[in-house]
């Protein structure tokens, strides 16, 4: 797939089945992740960890952070979760969004299905059982979710959206 062509084709999905992505799909994500700019050429003290959640019995924990608000993850097998300390340029925000919409675009050429979620996040940063069993680096902390996997929904169409949030200083 042209890059141009994942760039445009890439659209959250919210129904997942129950298939697995591969390992070989696993590596071409993180290598597309951690090709991303990151601040600080990556090594002065910024930093990032990709962590694939995979255990069912935590899927189903994470799950439950919504309540009644239904499943965040849509039943998918995998959830990706991006994490970072805080660095001296006050970027790891940008470094994780980034690093995001990389593995977002390198799913969609390895023809997998995903949505990106933060709202999650705050519930898991607000329960430290759950948090530890993510296994981070310490003083690490999540910023994002990635939910990936394979959808039977051929009806989610991309979004529409317009072109004119533009001013051009010429
Ligand atoms: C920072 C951010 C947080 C998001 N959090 C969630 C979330 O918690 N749950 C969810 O279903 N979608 C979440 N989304 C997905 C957006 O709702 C989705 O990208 C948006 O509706 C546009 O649709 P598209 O991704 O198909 O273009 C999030 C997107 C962004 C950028």
């Amino acid at each position: 797939m042209q890059t141009f062509d994942a760039i445009i084709k890439r659209k959250g999905i919210r129904s997942f089945n129950a298939k697995q992505i591969s390992n070989e799909q696993e590596k071409k994500l993180i290598h597309a992740a951690n090709a991303a700019p990151i601040s600080g050429g990556g090594f002065r003290d910024s930093a990032r960890q990709i962590t694939f959640v995979q255990k069912p019995e935590l899927l189903q924990q994470i799950s439950k952070l919504a309540g009644d608000d239904g499943d965040p993850l849509y039943g998918a097998p995998t959830l990706i979760i991006l994490s970072a300390p805080e660095n001296s340029f006050h970027a790891e925000q940008i470094d994780i969004g980034l690093m995001a919409q990389s593995i977002l675009l390198a799913a969609t050429d390895l023809g997998l299905d995903t949505i990106l979620i933060t709202g999650i996040i705050a519930g898991l940063k607000a329960d430290a059982k759950l948090l530890a069993a993510l296994n981070l680096p310490q003083d690490y902390q999540p910023f994002v979710g990635i939910v990936i996997g394979y959808t039977d929904d051929t009806t989610v169409k991309t979004r529409a959206y317009r072109d004119d949030n533009v001013n051009y200083i010429r």
